[in-house]
């Protein structure tokens, strides 16, 4: 039988996990919607086939025909709704980041952790981009010996920027290391197996100064430390002139990777009289389409096979905390060290 979903929140990303589950994903019904936004719930009534439409959460998970929700509400709101939902018996998909606030998060650790048979699964879809996948195989295989540093970009459009603004006035993103970096930082201990523990951030604002007024950063960079020794370079940021930048580097004792050298959209180049060109993905429904499936996918297989992911609520816990620590080190201009 097909596994119901709710889903939380239609917005920017809400829209997406709504029309894989309500067309890519064939063991799941998208059978309820939730939003403050009319529009949207008119749009998911017509566009995805949902069936009840709701603007308040917790009456829509009272809805006995559910089986799952789906969480694409503001960060701030992920980890009161995610245990919400778990103690009403359902399986919980959870947009990233799991929370901003560490302690918070670990309470909501706790309801999960006392729910074994719900499934819990992080939006942390570059796991399930099948570039990464194969590079972390080759990582696996040691075909570049030990990993000694990770560089990785991760840069949105500056044609995104408005849209993040409104965003960003409309609920808290939890700063770009938290909102962007955190699956930066999540590759990092996905391709290593390590803790972060010292970081040292900075950043700075040049093109966009309503990012000063929001308290957000345009462009910023960390550098890590990792238990091991490892090193990590993440660059974040807002506006990348030619499209969606996200690309990874990994240096190892017998070789190199890299994932998305340069962030293509296909394997065209166009030769023209503006030269050799090769266009780019230009924003992360793009670029992560399939992964974005993929990764819904495995959230129903783990239902209807009785397992859980391999992202868990504490590699969310880990990237927030990590996230945090990178803000703090911009605040406080010092290498923050994470216990
Ligand atoms: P958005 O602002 O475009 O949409 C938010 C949605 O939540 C709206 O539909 C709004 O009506 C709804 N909402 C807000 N408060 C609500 C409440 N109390 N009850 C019911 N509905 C409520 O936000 P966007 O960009 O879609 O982001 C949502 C989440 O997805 C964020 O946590 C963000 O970090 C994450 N995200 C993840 C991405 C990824 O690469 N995996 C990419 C973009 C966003």
């Amino acid at each position: 039988m097909a596994i119901h979903v709710g889903v939380i929140g239609l917005g920017r990303m809400g829209q997406i996990h709504a029309r894989n589950i309500a067309e890519n994903v064939p063991d799941a019904t998208l059978y309820a919607a939730c939003s403050y936004v009319d529009e949207e719930l008119e749009l998911a009534k017509r566009e995805f086939g949902v069936k009840e439409t709701y603007k308040n959460y917790e009456d829509m998970i009272a809805n006995t025909n559910l089986d799952a929700v789906v969480i694409v509400s503001p960060s701030g709101l992920h980890t009161e709704h995610i245990r919400i939902a778990m103690q009403k018996g359902l399986h919980v998909f959870c947009e990233k980041p799991i929370g901003l606030d560490s302690e918070d998060i670990k309470k909501t650790i706790e309801v999960i952790n006392s729910r074994p048979n719900q499934v819990f699964q992080l939006g942390f879809m570059r796991r399930y981009d099948e570039s990464y996948q194969y590079a972390k195989k080759l990582v696996d295989e040691g075909t570049i010996g030990e990993l000694t540093l990770i560089r990785c970009y991760g840069i949105d459009p500056s044609s995104g920027l408005e849209s993040f603004v409104n965003f960003a006035k409309n609920s808290r993103s939890g700063g770009l290391f938290a909102d962007m970096s955190i699956h930066d930082i999540d590759l990092v201990r996905w391709f290593t197996g390590k803790e972060i523990k010292r970081v040292w951030a900075i950043g700075k604002n040049a093109a966009y100064p309503i990012l000063d007024k929001l308290g957000e950063l345009e462009t910023g960079a960390a550098m890590m430390q990792l238990e091991d020794k490892t090193m990590a370079i993440l660059v974040a940021g807002r506006n990348a002139a030619h499209g969606y930048h996200v690309e990874t580097e990994l240096i190892g004792t017998k070789g190199m990777l890299r994932v998305a050298q340069q962030p293509e959209k296909n394997l065209v180049t166009i030769f023209n009289n503006e030269g050799v060109v090769r266009p780019t993905s230009q924003n992360f429904p793009e670029r992560f389409h399939d992964a974005f499936i993929r990764e819904m996918k495995e959230f129903i297989s783990c239902i209807k096979e009785g397992r859980q992911p391999e992202v868990t609520a504490y590699d969310g816990l880990l990237g927030t905390i990590v996230a945090d620590a990178c803000q703090k080190s911009v605040e406080t201009n010092s290498i923050v060290v994470i216990d």
